[in-house]
């Protein structure tokens, strides 16, 4: 719906252009509400044609107050007075970080940006978008901002469209998605930090004046060190349950930047996007520059609240098949590493079946004859099965898997290529190295030219030619493990600064055509741990690989940092021999998310092989909740000896607590009941303890049903101690 909102003491013209667009007819000040179900993005146009943000928060009841918003504030004084700018141009009147810097085809690098015209669209039951366009009064040069708005999901997908019509190439010097404007007595940033099995390392602390910067450097797997996931709290830290806090974050699996300025005024400007950092972008006339959407989401019930949007969002609207299913699996990586063979994998097909998982999945190393892959050190780029190992090739295993009544899955990392390589000594042209210089390898290996479509041709029919192998493949792990070192781009050539962003339009062309050929094949995205998660990718992907520490302790801390910003049916959960702990305790924290196996199934005692098998079958009847459902946080691991998650399906009548303990100390457990949620306090529930080993019994009693008012009240104690490490509850509706 179209909305515009007379300012007092003035009547606001407009009509509505051929194109659809509302255009200003007269100079007084316009606003134009952004709104979903409970929140607002207030924008408004003054005389000059200047576009700022007057709001950003809870929506108001009555839209035609937020004209009274601005009056509310005393700061200090707006010298430029486009603190505030929706877009801010650097370049005429800005004194802060801008959202776009320019070098016209002239030289000259003033830019300035007036409100022409608006307008908003249906994009499907419950999306609107609405886009505005701003102009250069000077120069034939134009920014269309659009706002994608998820109504009832209170998510919007923020981006710009940059363009001009100049007598020769126009430079961008930044090219943000966003640009927002909070307004708040104080902020406090909830950021992350980690590195290869140490991902997702929380970090909340006060915002002080000046710039804050998040952003990543990397090329490829660009969260190694540093993901684009945050979370802004107002006024005062956020909890689960309470507060103001917006979460934000870059949907680009490439350099990002989030730049958070903390203003003269106190207010709080947030410019997210493509990181520019070596990568001024020459733009011709008349062709687009489209960024990346940033999203965000806003709650003023706290942590959780924001986080279950997200992740309904996701669900709803991003991860591929979202909605749908995923299959259990066993993966052979860490069971065999580089050494296997064909009868070995024989014999892992069976384990598989005798298991009881979905599908088999064969990892790294299947592939390379001149230089073999035995090692991480050769063979990335020559993708044809090693005829020593796979002497019947992968179309041989995709038939036995077949007939062992379970499907086969196939790891690539097609993005790289080894120095060691046929590939490498075929076309060294298309692999990212700086001519005259020493070659910096990441694990040994090297970088292919995303930006050039013979490389993105090359790639897309490594993933075809899979599938014309075995046409039944069922799964495919999608790695990545090296950085952009030596970036320079032999297609590209003198334009090489633009190597960054058509790396990663590249892969999306590559990932783009795969979707269209194999629209719902699962694959999962994997970066050597979770180097690589974010929204641009998951549009191709099922899920994702959250680390490769799969020690149960540490990914309680990793999935429960995760689980703010993306849902349970993204994580790939392997159980694995990392850790001390049993494997009831491996297997139920796979099981908050999408579980696997990564072990040597042979080597199971009969005890944990029954438990096993076992648990596969609660989880049948418990992953449309776990994958589907809304997830609540009950008890933080670090903030106490105990962490507690549940899951809740929509008709709030079943659901599941999963419960640890993080700390061994002496007497620890859980000494207090922990308080579910989201329950109709009205009813009466069914606790269950679940996944128990054979023959062992419950200390919690099965039979007895206690009232939702009070089990999120008082709460329930699953008597987690220093022999019952890891308890599952299930819950169902007392019939
Ligand atoms: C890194 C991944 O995270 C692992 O699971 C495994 O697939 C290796 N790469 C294989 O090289």
């Amino acid at each position: 719906m179209r909305r515009f909102i007379h300012v007092r003491h003035s009547i606001w013209l407009f009509v509505i252009g051929c194109c659809g667009y509302a255009t200003a007819q007269d100079s007084r000040p316009m606003i134009i509400p952004v709104e979903s179900k409970q929140n607002a993005v207030v924008l408004q146009v003054d005389a000059k044609g200047q576009l700022s943000t007057i709001y950003f928060g809870t929506k108001l009841s009555n839209s035609a107050t937020y004209q009274q918003i601005p009056a509310t504030y005393q700061q200090t004084v707006d010298y430029s007075g486009v603190a505030n700018a929706a877009y801010t141009a650097a370049g005429s009147k800005n004194l802060f970080e801008p959202a776009i810097a320019v070098v016209h085809a002239d030289g000259n690098n003033g830019l300035d940006l007036r409100y022409v015209s608006h307008k908003t669209i249906s994009r499907g039951p419950d999306v609107e978008e609405t886009s505005i366009l701003l102009k250069d009064p000077l120069y034939p040069f134009e920014v269309t901002l659009h706002y994608k708005v998820y109504k009832a999901a209170d998510v919007i997908e923020q981006w710009s469209v940059i363009r001009h019509t100049e007598k020769g190439n126009v430079t961008l010097q930044k090219f943000a998605s966003a640009n927002l404007y909070l307004k708040a007595s104080r902020y406090w940033l909830k950021q992350y930090h980690g590195d290869w099995v140490q991902e997702m390392q929380p970090e909340e602390s006060q915002l002080t004046h000046g710039i804050k910067t998040l952003d990543s450097k990397l090329g490829t797997r660009a969260n190694l060190f540093q993901p684009s996931v945050f979370m802004i709290s107002l006024d005062q830290p956020a909890t689960e349950d309470q507060g103001s806090v917006l979460y934000g974050s870059v949907e680009w699996s490439g350099n990002f930047r989030v730049d958070l300025e903390l203003d003269n005024l106190d207010n709080l400007r947030i410019i997210a996007g493509i990181n520019n950092y070596a990568s001024p972008y020459i733009l011709p006339a008349n062709t687009a520059f489209e960024t990346p959407p940033f999203l965000y989401t806003f709650s003023n019930k706290g942590k959780g609240d924001a986080s279950r949007k997200l992740q309904r969002w996701a669900r709803n609207y991003k991860i591929l098949d979202g909605k749908g299913e995923r299959f259990t699996l066993l993966n052979n990586w860490e069971a065999t590493y580089f050494d296997f063979d064909e009868a070995k994998l024989k014999g892992l097909l069976k384990d598989t079946k005798e298991l009881g998982v979905d599908l088999f999945l064969l990892d790294d190393g299947w592939f390379g004859n001149q230089f073999p892959r035995n090692s991480d050190h050769a063979a990335l780029g020559d993708w044809q099965e090693n005829r020593k190992k796979l002497p019947n090739g992968i179309a041989a295993l995709d038939s036995m898997a077949q007939r062992n009544g379970v499907k086969f899955g196939i790891w690539i990392e097609p993005e790289m290529v080894s120095p060691q390589s046929e590939l490498n000594a075929k076309h060294p042209d298309w692999v990212l190295r700086q001519p005259g210089r020493e070659e910096h390898y990441f694990r040994h290996q090297l970088v292919l030219d995303l930006s050039n479509p013979k490389v993105q041709d090359f790639v897309f029919q490594i993933v075809d030619s899979l599938f014309i192998k075995a046409p039944k493949l069922s799964y495919i792990k999608w790695d990545c493990n090296a950085v952009i070192y030596n970036a320079w781009s032999a297609y590209q050539g003198k334009q090489s600064s633009q190597l960054y962003v058509e790396y990663v339009r590249g892969l999306y062309k590559v990932l783009a055509r795969i979707r269209a050929k194999y629209p719902t094949v699962p694959m999962m995205l994997c970066s050597g741990g979770g180097g690589r998660v974010d929204y641009g990718a998951l549009q191709y992907f099922t899920e994702y690989w959250p680390s490769d520490n799969t020690d149960p302790l540490e990914r309680i801390f990793i999935q429960w940092e995760n689980s703010y910003f993306y849902p349970a049916i993204a994580s790939a959960n392997h159980v694995t021999d990392w850790g001390k702990q049993s494997i009831k305790f491996r297997v139920d924290v796979a099981m908050m998310g999408k579980l696997g196996f990564d072990i040597v199934v042979k080597d199971l005692k009969e005890q944990e092989r029954t438990f096993c098998k076992e648990a596969l079958t609660n989880y049948s009847a418990l992953k449309d909740v776990i994958w589907h459902g809304d997830q609540y946080r009950l008890a933080d691991p670090h903030e106490g000896s105990v962490a507690a998650v549940m899951y809740l399906d929509e008709k709030q009548s079943s659901g599941v607590m999963f419960n640890y303990l993080v700390n061994y100390r002496y007497g620890e457990g859980s000494k207090l009941p922990i308080r579910l949620k989201g329950l109709d306090p009205c009813k009466r529930y069914q606790l269950k303890e679940i996944n128990l080993y054979p023959e062992e019994v419950s200390t919690i009693p099965d039979n007895v049903t206690f009232a939702g008012d009070f089990l999120m009240t008082i709460g329930f104690n699953p008597q987690l101690n220093l022999k019952r490490t890891s308890v599952v509850i299930q819950i169902n509706e007392a019939p």
